[in-house]
């Protein structure tokens, strides 16, 4: 039988975490899962089996050898829960707070997508940049120019990625050349969700930007927009940072805090991300939990822009779908298993620490971001029957890192060492639903 017929098996230690680690018992094998000589087999681009490797062979002896990856370690794909395409260029704008980096740093470069063939190219940039880094579904902020977006669209459609995107809208506090009508927002984000939304692997989300930027007619508009297409998603900031949220209250007035502008125009809900949410009050995380909002948390970006410490222990207590973002450009980087250890340090340091250890760290950048994004039956982990997103980690011999996983002595521990230094380097091969989207051979 053809490996084609008969599934491509891969085989290398895995790690998963098929249940919540947050909520399972320590030790409940659902809660970490590991194979140390383990064996994926893919069938039709979907998990048919994984397992120690001896096993799944015995079960599957009309499968050909497939790929031997000993050596090396096999993730479920990363999920980036909120990222900004046109901020690709300039990651690293260090020394300033939200409002004062936006202005100099962000929103020049923002205006720079009206230039189509400089989106195109940054769109292109953006993509690969995500499947170097193992990322293989992402909710990404798109641009204020409807054209840009749909650059970003293509992008994301040719390289195979799973991309969840949406026009940034604005009609206020912003240069102007980023500002639209709402008449004009609506129009555009509805024609790209006419021709993106459920294309392939692609999906939209309605985009604006913060209510700092954003007047209640603007707002009224999203509302309209989720009204008329019921499976379209929603992602904007909340509550990142206190001069911003001092403004908010000084442009809301009728608002009992961030949350409630939100909803008042219908935008929180089960199809909600919402970024940051650092200066949450106790009535937000309850509302947002009853709801079914998620919060991208990202670490990277509340730290290098002096946000806040982030209350995960007070978001998880009140039950709120958390999942990790890297917030580039106002984090320090693609790679979530970078925003991983980002996260772990930052707890270290929290006045109310959630201790995070290698199996919530796997959860958080992968299960966690596929159930904030209602994407959880379909990816996420190695459960069968799921779409085979898998990213093949190897350090490059001897690193640092090489020298950390070989002296390793449990699963957690290597997993930990891979958190704690794995970058782009280590990344050989990324698979999108069986499809290879990085890695030497193209598909
Ligand atoms: N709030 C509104 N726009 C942005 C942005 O681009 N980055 C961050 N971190 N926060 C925002
Ligand atoms: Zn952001």
């Amino acid at each position: 039988m053809s490996p084609a017929a008969g599934g491509e098996l891969l085989r290398a230690a895995i790690f998963h975490t098929p249940g919540d680690p947050f909520t399972l018992a320590p030790g409940d094998p659902k809660a970490f899962a590991c194979h140390e000589d383990g064996g994926l087999l893919i069938r039709d681009g979907r998990v048919a089996a994984c397992g120690d490797y001896a096993a799944v062979r015995r079960a599957h002896p009309d499968v050909d050898e497939g790929r031997d990856w000993r050596g090396g370690f096999i993730l479920p794909g990363f999920v980036d829960a909120h990222v900004h395409f046109p901020q690709f260029r300039i990651i690293g704008g260090l020394g300033h707070t939200l409002l004062d980096w936006l202005q100099q740093v962000a929103l020049p470069e923002e205006a720079r997508m009206g230039e189509v063939a400089y989106a195109a190219d940054t769109a292109r940039r953006f993509v690969r940049a995500l499947a170097a880094h193992g990322t293989t579904t992402a909710l990404v902020f798109g641009a204020h120019f409807a054209a840009a977006t749909a650059e970003l669209f293509e992008a994301a459609h040719a390289a195979g990625l799973r991309v969840i995107s949406g026009l940034v809208m604005s009609d206020r506090a912003l240069p102007s050349a980023l500002h639209q009508t709402p008449e004009q927002a609506y129009r555009d984000s509805a024609e790209l969700i006419g021709r993106f939304h459920r294309r392939g692997r692609l999906a939209y989300a309605v985009t604006p930007r913060f209510a700092f930027s954003t007047t209640e007619a603007m707002l009224d508009v999203c509302g309209q927009l989720l009204r008329e297409h019921p499976d379209v998603g929603l992602q904007t900031h909340i509550n990142e940072d206190r001069a911003e949220n001092a403004e908010i209250a000084r442009l809301f007035p009728w608002a009992s805090d961030y949350l409630a502008i939100y909803e008042r125009y219908g935008l929180s809900g089960p199809r909600a991300v919402m970024a940051h949410n650092v200066h949450a009050t106790a009535s937000e995380l309850e509302r947002l939990a009853a709801a079914g909002t998620a919060v991208a948390h990202c670490p990277g970006s509340n730290a290098a822009l002096g946000s806040g410490m982030f209350p995960l222990k007070r978001h998880l207590q009140a039950g709120v779908t958390c999942a990790l973002g890297t917030d580039v450009g106002g984090g320090v980087g693609l790679g979530m298993l970078k925003e991983g250890l980002q996260a772990y340090l930052m707890q270290r340091l929290a006045p109310e620490p959630e201790p995070l250890d290698a199996a919530r760290l796997l959860y958080l950048t992968t299960r966690a971001g596929a159930r904030a994004l209602r994407l959880d039956d379909e990816i996420g982990d190695f459960t069968v029957g799921k779409a085979a997103d898998v990213v093949h980690l190897r350090p490059p011999a001897d690193s640092v890192l090489d020298a950390a996983v070989r002296r390793a002595e449990s699963p957690d521990r290597l997993l930990a060492a891979l958190f704690t230094m794995a970058g782009s380097e280590s990344v050989r091969e990324v698979r999108v639903a069986g499809d290879v989207v990085y890695g030497p051979e193209p598909s």
